[in-house]
């Protein structure tokens, strides 16, 4: 039996003599939620853009259930079942809600009958079956975001990697779709990276966590172990954090 996992191995990323990501390696499992921390410019956005094939590493290669799609254009990665959110929201504005998900479903060889229903499912999971009429520029920002996800999961992904999904979200939009995201490895087979500076957040939604800092990986394993790592600590707090009883110390780890 293949793998059924999405792998980097020893990625080098350099942007005009700058290296953003020095020999790091990830592996995400399906049915899993692997957090991915890391201070800012620290090489997370980057990271999933090498997965996704929006960056070319200078070296180091990516495979999904052991097929290496090094070499492949991200909308063939796409077709493999790797899809993500990004940092901000890409939305077709003139469609609606529903047909924003529709047309992700159509993409990915759904008929036009086939693809409602499977909009109408994911806009019921998504608490936005009220809206599927709207246009999608009508939404607040939180909806915007959740319609973003639902659209990537039409295309019926293994693997979902997901940038600052709550950003901007306030308390009540984040915990909602903390809910929904909390579901999906399970019900969908679904491997979720998530990115996110909100630690408490990701301390609860996480089964596993990897902390990177000026591109390389500093800790990885479960979320009670990796948070204590003094080399994680230290990276998103500075060092005198290490004599404090960090607040995101105190964020209650998944169960
Ligand atoms: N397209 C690019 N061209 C040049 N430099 C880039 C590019 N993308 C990222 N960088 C640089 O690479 C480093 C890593 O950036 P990256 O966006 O991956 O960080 P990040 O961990 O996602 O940060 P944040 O938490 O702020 O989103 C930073 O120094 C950033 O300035
Ligand atoms: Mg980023």
């Amino acid at each position: 039996m293949t793998e059924q996992s999405l792998r980097a191995h020893s990625i080098i990323v350099e942007f005009s003599g700058l290296r953003a990501l020095d020999n790091v390696s990830l592996h995400l499992n399906r049915g899993e939620i692997l957090g991915l921390i890391g201070p800012n410019g620290s090489g997370k956005t980057t990271l999933i853009n090498v997965l996704t094939g929006q960056v070319k590493p200078v070296s180091g290669t990516v495979t999904c259930d052991g097929e290496d799609l090094s070499a492949l254009l991200p909308r063939h990665r796409a077709l493999r079942g790797i899809m993500r959110s990004f940092q901000t929201v890409r939305l077709f504005h003139n469609l609606t809600v529903r047909e924003n998900i529709e047309v992700a479903a159509i993409a990915k060889g759904l008929s036009r009958k086939q693809a409602g229903r499977a909009a109408d499912q994911l806009l019921e999971e998504f608490s936005l079956f009220h809206q599927r009429f709207e246009l999608a520029s009508a939404l607040n920002y939180g909806d915007e975001r959740r319609v973003e996800i639902a659209r990537a999961l039409a295309a019926s992904p293994k693997y979902l990697l997901l940038d600052e999904p709550a950003a901007g979200m306030n308390e009540e939009e984040s915990s909602m779709l903390m809910e929904i995201l909390a579901r999906l490895p399970q019900e969908r087979n679904l491997g979720i990276i998530i990115i996110d500076h909100d630690m408490p957040l990701i301390m609860r939604l996480c089964h596993r966590l990897q902390a990177i800092a000026q591109g390389k990986t500093i800790g990885e394993g479960g979320v009670d172990e990796v948070r204590r790592l003094p080399a994680v600590i230290e990276a998103y707090l500075g060092a005198d954090a290490l004599e404090h009883d960090a607040d995101y110390m105190k964020a209650t780890p998944h169960a």
